[in-house]
């Protein structure tokens, strides 16, 4: 497989509705393999609509997104994928081994190693045993992304993963992100922090269901003359603004 150029998500004028409201505005989307891609926008601009849509869990309102060679959604491909969702789908009132084990028997996953593996990943080790609800926010975070990354899928979404964690993990996160892209695996992470988005290959700017502009954080940063992407962000919305 040529990792520089398989593309593993594309979408085709992506668009789905909710009455009135455009969460997704005909995006036009292409990740490569290996690379992490980075939706980055403000609240409600259509970031975790889009990763549902591109996960399968909600249908178009038109077009087409095409998620490892298949139309979703697809349920050939969820062994392959691995979704930390933004609100946590991790189970409260059972203990961190025993979540790790529960969505393992949905993949196929028992291994007592690699329960242990992920969770020194995650750093959490010691704390195998607690029950989820006595975690702190930015623990239970990390159970999230233990679970998500469990069955080593290919593709990884991960919706705002880094909210409530501390610098010093986000780092090691992020070490570990980079460590996936070089074995191929291929990463497509929102956040509406900017700088959280210096650390992807490409981003995607979106505002209200839009894919404003595309590139890296400096190339960004040199097509609008601005020195901050947050300055990069709001140069590109104004010029919006100004065409509408
Ligand atoms: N199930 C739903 N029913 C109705 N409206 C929805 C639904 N899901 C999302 N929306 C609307 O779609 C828009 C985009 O929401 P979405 O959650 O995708 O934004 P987001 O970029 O992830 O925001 P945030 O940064 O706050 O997580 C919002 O206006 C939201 O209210
Ligand atoms: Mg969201």
């Amino acid at each position: 497989m040529d990792i520089a150029t398989t593309t593993v998500v594309e979408t085709r004028r992506l668009s789905r509705h909710f009455g009135r409201i455009r969460a997704v505005d005909e995006v036009n989307l292409q990740v490569r393999a290996g690379e992490t891609y980075g939706l980055l926008g403000p609240n409600g601009c259509g970031k975790t609509t889009l990763i549902r849509l591109l996960v399968g869990l909600l249908r178009p309102t038109t077009g087409e997104a095409i998620v490892l060679a298949k139309t979703v959604p697809n349920k050939d491909i969820l062994s392959q994928v691995g979704y930390m969702t933004q609100a946590e789908a991790i189970y409260q009132d059972l203990t961190v081994l025993e979540n790790l084990r529960f969505f393992g028997s949905i993949y196929g996953v028992d291994s007592t190693s690699r329960f242990h593996e992920v969770l020194g990943l995650v750093e959490l080790a010691e704390r195998a045993n607690s029950v989820v609800a006595t975690l702190s926010g930015g623990m239970r975070r990390r159970v999230s992304l233990a679970c998500a990354m469990l069955h080593n899928p290919m593709l990884l979404f991960l919706d705002e993963p880094t909210v409530g964690v501390d610098p010093e993990l986000r780092v090691s996160f992020r070490d570990h992100f980079r460590r996936l892209n070089e074995q191929g695996v291929t990463i497509v992470v929102s956040s509406h922090v900017m700088d959280e988005a210096e650390h992807c290959h490409r981003l995607g700017l979106m505002r209200n269901g839009r894919i404003l502009a595309e590139g890296s954080a400096s190339e960004l940063r040199q097509r609008t003359r601005t020195s901050t992407l947050e300055e990069a962000y709001l140069a590109l919305a104004r010029g919006i603004n100004e065409l509408a």
